[in-house]
């Protein structure tokens, strides 16, 4: 193969690699932008979504512990794959509290700012 060609085919893989990246990325289902969220006797818990998606960029920080999945966080306390309050401790109030403690931008701490209830 000449070189020419050798540039030709680089120029085809790189427009493949960046046309299919787009497309993954704009078929990534990212979900709602605002989820009501269960909250038991304090309530439910309006939780901006797309805010957090925005502000993490990490979709693991999340559903690493539940699924992409409506009512998944519901469906595993029933299963008994997720103690109740642990989303709330061991996420919500734990990431705001360490921000909150880092100087940064964070959520809310006290039960009545989440829980509308
Ligand atoms: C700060 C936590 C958090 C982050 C970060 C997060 N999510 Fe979610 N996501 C949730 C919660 C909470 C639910 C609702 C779960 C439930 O209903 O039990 C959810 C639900 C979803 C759903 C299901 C929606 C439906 O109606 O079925 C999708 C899809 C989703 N998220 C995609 C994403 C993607 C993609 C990212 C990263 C770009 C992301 N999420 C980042 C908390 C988060
Ligand atoms: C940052 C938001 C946030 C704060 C602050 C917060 N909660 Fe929650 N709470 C949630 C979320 C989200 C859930 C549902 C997921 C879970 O059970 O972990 C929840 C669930 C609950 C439940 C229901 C558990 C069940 O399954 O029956 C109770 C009760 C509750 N919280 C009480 C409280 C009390 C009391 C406080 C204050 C000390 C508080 N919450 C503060 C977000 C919050
Ligand atoms: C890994 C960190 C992280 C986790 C996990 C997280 N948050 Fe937040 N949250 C943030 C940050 C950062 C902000 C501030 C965003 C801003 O003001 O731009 C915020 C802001 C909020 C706000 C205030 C939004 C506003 O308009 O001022 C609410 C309500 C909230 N979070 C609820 C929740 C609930 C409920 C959960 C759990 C399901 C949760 N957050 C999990 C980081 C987190």
């Amino acid at each position: 193969m000449n070189s020419k060609w050798i540039v030709i085919l680089t120029i085809f893989i790189a427009v493949g690699v960046a046309w299919s990246s787009t497309i993954i990325a704009a078929e990534q289902n990212k979900g709602p932008a605002d989820i009501s969220l269960y909250g038991g006797s304090k309530g439910e818990v309006p939780f901006p979504h797309r805010l957090h998606q925005d502000n993490l960029g990490d979709c693991k920080a999340c559903h690493d512990v539940f699924p992409q999945k409506k009512g998944s966080i519901e469906a595993m306390k029933t299963e008994g794959k997720l103690k109740k309050k642990h989303v709330m401790n061991k996420l919500c109030t734990k990431c705001h509290r360490q921000m909150k403690k880092a100087g940064e931008k964070s959520g809310p701490t006290t039960c009545t700012k989440c829980h509308s209830g």
